[in-house]
C-alpha cells in the first residue's frame, strides 16, 4: 500500500470535478470529505446536473470555483456572469482573449449586481493561454509572440481591468508573481506530482513547485480522480504543499 502522509484540507487545492453525472460527482466529494475544501465544476459536469451539485457543494459547505471560461462580447459575458451569482459560487473565469474592456465590464457589473442582491461577488480571474496549448498547436492558429510573453501580456491586462487573477501554467508562475505583484490570484491547473501521468497537458507541474513559483492556487483532476485510491493521491499533494506558504 502507498504511503500515506498529511491530511489538513488546504484552501490551495481545488480539484477538478470533471465527471458527468451527479452520482460520481458526489461519490467522489464523499470519499475526499474533510481533505477537500474547494472544488472546480467545469462544462462537463455544469452543462449535465449543474444546478444539482452547486445546491450539493453548498450544503457540504464546500467552496466552488466554477469553470466555464466565457468568451463573448462584454454586455453578454457580464450578463452571463451576473445570471452565475444565484449558484454561491467564490470563483468564476473569463478568458483575458476576450479583451480589457470585456474583463472590465464583467468586473463592474458582477460586483454591482452582488451589491444589490446584498452577496460578496465572487472572484473572477481570467483564463491566459490554455495549460494544454503547446508551441505547434499555438503557431497553427498563426500566433508568433511566446506564449510566456503572451501570458504576461494578458494578465497584465487582467490586472488592469481589476480582475482578481489568472488561470495559467505553473511554468508561468513566478514571472506573473513579479509582473502582478502579491495581491492576485495565480490558479494553476497542469498539475502533475512526480511520474503521474502527462495525458492532454503540456506545459506542466508538480504541486510543490508550483505553490513554490507563486501559485496561490492548484487545480488538481486526474492525478487525483484517477488515483487507485483518490484519497491517498489528495494527502499526498496536500503533504507537498504543507509548510510551503505562499
Ligand atoms: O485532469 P487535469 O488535472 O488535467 O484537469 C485540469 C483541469 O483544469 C481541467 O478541468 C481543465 O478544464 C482545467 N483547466 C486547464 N487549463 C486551463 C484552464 C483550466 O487544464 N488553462
Amino acid at each position: 500500500m502507498s504511503e500515506v502522509r498529511c491530511c489538513m484540507a488546504d484552501d490551495r487545492l481545488i480539484v477538478a470535478l470533471d465527471v458527468h453525472t451527479f452520482s460520481d460527482a458526489r461519490m467522489l466529494i464523499d470519499e475526499l470529505g474533510d481533505d477537500v475544501s474547494f472544488y472546480k465544476v467545469g462544462m462537463e459536469l455544469f452543462y449535465s446536473v449543474g444546478e444539482k451539485v452547486l445546491t450539493y457543494l453548498n450544503e457540504k459547505n464546500k467552496k466552488i470555483f466554477l469553470d466555464l471560461k466565457l468568451h463573448d462580447i462584454p454586455n453578454t459575458v457580464a450578463g452571463g456572469l451576473c445570471s452565475l451569482l444565484q449558484y454561491k459560487v467564490s470563483m468564476v473565469n473569463v478568458h483575458a482573449s476576450g479583451g480589457y474592456t470585456m474583463m472590465k465590464t464583467a468586473k463592474e457589473r458582477l460586483c454591482d449586481a452582488a451589491k444589490r442582491n446584498g452577496v460578496e461577488p465572487p472572484k473572477i480571474i481570467a483564463v491566459t493561454v490554455l495549460t494544454s496549448m503547446n508551441d505547434d498547436d499555438w503557431k497553427k492558429i498563426g500566433e508568433t509572440e511566446k506564449i510566456s510573453d503572451r501570458v504576461i501580456r494578458l494578465a497584465s491586462l487582467a490586472k488592469e481591468a481589476g480582475l482578481d487573477g489568472v488561470v495559467a501554467s505553473p511554468e508561468e508562475a513566478s514571472s506573473i508573481r513579479e509582473t502582478c505583484g502579491d495581491d492576485f490570484f495565480i490558479v494553476t491547473p497542469g498539475i502533475r506530482p512526480i511520474g503521474s501521468s502527462v495525458d492532454d497537458q503540456s506545459r506542466i507541474s508538480s504541486p510543490g513547485a508550483a505553490i513554490k513559483n507563486g501559485a496561490t492556487h492548484i487545480v488538481v483532476g486526474r492525478p487525483i480522480r484517477m488515483a487507485s485510491d483518490p484519497k491517498i493521491a489528495t494527502k499526498n499533494i496536500l503533504a507537498e504543499m504543507g509548510g510551503i506558504a505562499v
